[in-house]
């Protein structure tokens, strides 16, 4: 006995189209017309979309960052995550200075496993490299599933590597299936900026963007460009914030660079305005990169909509207003970077980007499930709607509109950077590995159903 999904439009990153969906297990079985067997449950999807599940490839969740940790754990964000549509997350486990991967990683798995309502993989973020951690490399991409590592080029004396680490990683990665992803920013300069302001007595929050500008962005984004083409590795920048960047990959991928990129929805619809608030309550957009200025997200849509940039990701990582952000009341420099987002991306970037006519239906497929899917090896499994792919699907119905808002948000979290923004369409029912986990806008399982993402090494 299984499930046909009847009626809706099916959108995958090349074709849109009516068809229906038969669901056998946690598989899609069919896709056609007739496809219905004696005993199937038949659900209507008329006057909808249905989309593959969302893949979310950055988030963090329960990341400790100091004394505090992220507002949302793994299972306040994954169940958020597959109320926005999003049915598989991709998380930075980290290792932090002293431990080995292994030790990093299992470390995140205490933290996930059981607790996830959304399919989970994770991506191990080097902090302490040696010799030691070198060897590790082929265990980790080989045998843990985790294909992809991150580097911080920012954040100094914390997780900031130096040029030599990021060389030896891009090349021991390169040799094991392994991409690169990287938090692009000159942290030295970044530092030099954040002590001179704080000598000038300029602690409000608004001047977190004032000491990471632009070009310290697009600095790091070509020195990442140049080593990976020395190398000849993969590498993603991560959180892509701004028109410069974006020329410096385009002009990498151009010449052949196996580069990568990803922007943020808060990158594409919020903007630097908000630092015009001379309260405190503008610690709600202190995140790395910072917003731009509104000129950037024409050229942010159009590289999404010309393949410079390849996926769209939150970078959810919520802290509190109260009593979180709030510990840099005296001093910008000590409020913990990040926002959250999990829930509100497919909403944002249809509204903003399909509705707006920015991107196209298929782009916006491609964007936000099926290049992460292509990108971190999960690809045919996840990211699209063919026979044999996991039946992980988002009806979408655009009829419905929602006001965003940290009252009714599942994300734990004391705000919402989008707070009071319209949504046009939600994820009315959404279905992990053939079961229903969203029903009618609403969550309709009581435990974690999500597994763990052994992903394939890239290509
Ligand atoms: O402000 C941000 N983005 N915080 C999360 C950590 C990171 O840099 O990705
Ligand atoms: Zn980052
Ligand atoms: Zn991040």
């Amino acid at each position: 006995m299984g499930i046909v999904l009847c009626g809706g439009t099916i959108v995958t990153d090349t074709a849109c189209y009516q068809a229906d969906i038969r669901i056998q297990g946690e598989i899609i079985d069919a896709v056609g017309s007739q496809v219905t067997q004696a005993g199937d449950t038949v659900l209507t999807a008329e006057g909808c979309y249905i989309f593959p599940g969302g893949i979310d490839a950055h988030t963090h969740f329960d990341l400790p960052v100091g004394t505090m940790s992220t507002a949302d754990d793994f299972a306040s964000g994954t169940k958020a995550a597959i109320l926005g549509g999003t049915t598989t997350v991709i998380d930075y486990a980290t290792q932090f200075k002293g431990e080995t991967l292994q030790q990093g990683l299992e470390n995140w798995h205490q933290r996930a496993d059981g607790k996830c309502y959304s399919d989970y993989g994770f991506h191990m973020a080097i902090t302490d490299w040696n010799e030691q951690v070198s060897r590790e490399i082929p265990w980790l991409g080989q045998e843990a599933g985790v294909a992809s590592v991150k580097l911080y080029m920012a954040y100094k004396n914390v997780m900031q590597v130096d040029d030599s680490t990021l060389f030896q990683v891009l090349e021991r990665s390169r040799d094991w299936g392994i991409l690169t992803c990287v938090h692009c920013e000159n942290g030295d300069i970044v530092d030099n900026l954040v002590r001179q302001f704080r000598r000038q007595g300029k602690t409000a929050p608004a001047y977190h963007h004032l000491s990471r500008p632009p070009r310290v962005e697009q600095e790091a984004v070509n020195r990442l460009t140049v080593l990976a083409e020395m190398a000849d590795a993969p590498v993603l920048v991560v959180h892509l914030s701004c028109r410069e960047s974006l020329e410096t990959v385009a002009q990498a991928k151009a010449r052949g660079v196996r580069v990568f990129a990803e922007t943020c929805p808060q990158y594409l619809v919020l903007d630097d305005s908000v630092y015009q608030d001379t309260t405190f309550s503008c610690a709600k957009y202190v995140i790395s990169p910072p917003l731009r200025a509104k000129e950037n997200q024409e050229y942010l849509w159009n590289g999404l909509k010309t393949g410079i940039l390849d996926t769209v990701a939150t970078d959810h990582c919520s802290f509190n207003f109260h009593g979180q952000k709030e510990v840099g009341s005296e001093d910008f420099s000590k409020i913990p970077n990040g926002a959250p987002g999990v829930e509100h991306r497919l909403g944002l970037l249809y509204t903003y980007g399909v509705k707006a006519g920015k991107i196209s239906l298929t782009q916006f497929v491609d964007k936000v499930a099926t290049q992460p899917a292509k990108l971190f090896g999960l690809f045919p499994k996840k990211g699209t709607i063919a026979p044999g792919s996991d039946a992980d699907l988002v009806i979408w119905d655009e009829r419905r509109q929602v006001t965003i808002s940290a009252a009714s948000q599942a994300q734990k979290v004391d705000y919402s950077p989008y707070e009071g923004m319209k949504q046009q369409g939600q994820a009315v029912h959404v279905f992990l590995r053939g079961q229903q986990v969203v029903e009618n806008g609403k969550t309709c399982i009581d435990t974690p159903q999500g597994q763990f993402l052994f992903r394939k090494p890239f290509r």
